[in-house]
């Protein structure tokens, strides 16, 4: 596993925009795994900026999400398919047919999660995914003691996820408690991962997932297991390593 230490975030962003542009150079037709919540979202805008700068083309690219609400169909404002239409997908010039989401509101969403599954068989597997991390060292919505070997499945939030995502709901809003996840075996067949973490209350988790051990107890200390997986974190998330 390879550390990177960058002064802020917005270092952090040009350096993980850097590694999806060099992805798609080297492959056009690369699959990419992708997250949502804030700390990709500067990323996403240089991505954007890149496609508007004709330095990159995603017309050939497919794209996994990590994970979806449950119960949430695609146009409820606050699905996570809703979040990469606002923030990434409605700027560039991908295919929208190539672009996946766990379907929240399927008839049957344990289908679903095999479904998923298989989509990503069907392309080749995932060539670089991207990841950010829970304060309590969640990847995707593995939420600590999920096995380490899980595939997509349904999942139930943590009391503090659930907190820390409430800022994205309006008061009083519903808010779901469960999820449906790429597993954290899942992930770890992609070929690449890229997870990022900025800002200083990241920085327990980061220690965890860097220089602690190997462990359910923080689902991202399984990116030590991956040949090709990459930490880069700004210099508050960094403060906890020793
Ligand atoms: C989102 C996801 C989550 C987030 C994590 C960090 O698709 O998979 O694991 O990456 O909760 O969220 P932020 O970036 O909002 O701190």
């Amino acid at each position: 596993m390879q550390v990177v230490i960058l002064a802020d975030g917005a270092a952090v962003a040009d350096y993980g925009a850097k590694v999806f542009k060099q992805q798609i150079a080297q492959k056009p037709n690369s699959v990419l795994g992708l997250a949502t919540g804030s700390t990709p979202l500067a990323l996403y805008k240089r991505l954007i900026a890149a496609y508007q700068a004709a330095e990159l083309s995603f017309a050939q690219v497919k794209t996994f999400n990590l994970d979806e609400y449950l119960g949430l169909a695609p146009e409820h404002p606050q699905s996570y398919r809703a979040f990469m239409q606002q923030h990434l997908f409605a700027h560039i010039d991908i295919n929208p047919e190539h672009t996946y989401v766990p379907l929240g509101a399927a008839a049957d969403p344990w289908q679903a999660c095999m479904d998923y599954e298989q989509l990503i068989l069907n392309v080749g597997g995932i060539d670089l995914q991207l990841l950010g991390l829970g304060r309590n060292g969640h990847i995707g919505f593995n939420e600590p003691t999920s096995s380490l070997q899980s595939r997509t499945r349904i999942k139930t939030l943590t009391a503090q996820t659930i907190t820390d995502n409430a800022r994205f709901f309006k008061a009083g809003e519903y808010q779901p408690h469960l999820s449906i996840t790429m597993g954290i075996g899942t992930i770890l067949e992609a070929k690449k991962i890229m997870l990022l973490a900025t800002g200083s209350a990241k920085a327990p988790a980061v220690q965890a997932l860097v220089e602690g051990p190997l462990s359910a107890v923080c689902p991202a200390s399984a990116l030590q297991l991956h040949p090709q997986a990459i930490v880069v974190v700004d210099e508050a998330a960094a403060s906890a390593l020793q």
